[in-house]
């Protein structure tokens, strides 16, 4: 493997809250232009890990690299434009949809944020349209194209298409494995359907008990689990 083509490298990440250890001993070097899912039961640290890897939050111990630099050799705001964050729930901001992308670049002009929204799949009609007059569906997709705006080479993605009925889940999935393929992002979803991890293809990391259990191609690792926590976790998902 080219080193150079590592993006984001987790060396030895460990977080404890409390009493609590979330995030045990995480190793593990994610390529450029790759899309990995992240599973797990609930409560296995997968929302806690995305989170390290962009600084929302610190570890214990441990570091994360971002093009091998450390991540805290970056300014937060510097980091957070090469790596971007989307919530489980879309956060936007008022008033219309213009606005929301302004808040991210304010040079952007209508021709840019037309074409952020057509690479999202959001009509351009919705422009001057108020947030709040928006689906879910609609509010993530606008959330996703406001996170592009900045031009970001990794997107951390959690759970996004949870609060999103099929047809929008299709059009989210097409969308990043787009980005991917086309626009050469690497994409890390955490993702609570196995069936999502496989739609997406590229390579899935089993988390149980905040330890990363397993990795490999998504199909192997939803179809053929080679550890016992993956076996489990597959006959959960089989109930
Ligand atoms: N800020 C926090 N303080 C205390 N415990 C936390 C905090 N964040 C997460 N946890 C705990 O860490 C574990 C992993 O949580 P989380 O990363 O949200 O899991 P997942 O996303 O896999 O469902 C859970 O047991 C959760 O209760
Ligand atoms: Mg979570």
């Amino acid at each position: 493997m080219n080193s150079s083509s590592i993006i984001v490298e987790a060396r030895s990440l460990s977080r404890v809250v409390g009493e609590t250890s979330i995030i045990k001993d995480f190793t593990f070097a994610f390529e450029s232009r790759n899309i990995y899912s992240i599973i797990g039961p609930s409560g296995a640290g997968k929302s806690s890990l995305l989170r390290l890897l962009n600084r929302l939050d610190e570890p214990t111990s441990g570091e994360v690299f971002f093009s091998a630099v450390p991540a805290t050799d970056y300014s937060p705001c510097e980091l957070r434009c090469k790596v971007g964050y989307l919530f489980q729930t879309p956060h936007l901001f008022s008033d219309t949809v213009r606005d929301n992308f302004h808040y991210a670049k304010p040079d952007l002009t209508d021709t840019d944020i037309n074409r952020l929204l057509q690479q999202v799949q959001v009509n351009n009609d919705l422009l001057d349209h108020k947030v709040q007059t928006l689906s879910v569906g609609q509010s993530q997709r606008v959330a996703l194209g406001r996170l592009l705006a900045v031009e970001p080479e990794v997107l951390l993605l959690d759970e996004p298409t949870s609060a999103l009925d099929p047809a929008y889940t299709e059009a989210i999935e097409k969308t990043i494995m787009a980005l991917v393929e086309k626009n050469g992002l690497t994409v890390i979803v955490v993702t609570h359907h196995p069936d999502q991890a496989l739609r997406l293809g590229g390579t899935t990391l089993l988390l149980d008990g905040g330890r990363l259990v397993e990795f490999g191609s998504s199909e192997q690792i939803i179809n053929n689990p080679q550890t016992e926590s993956g076996r489990k976790y597959q006959a959960r998902q089989l109930q």
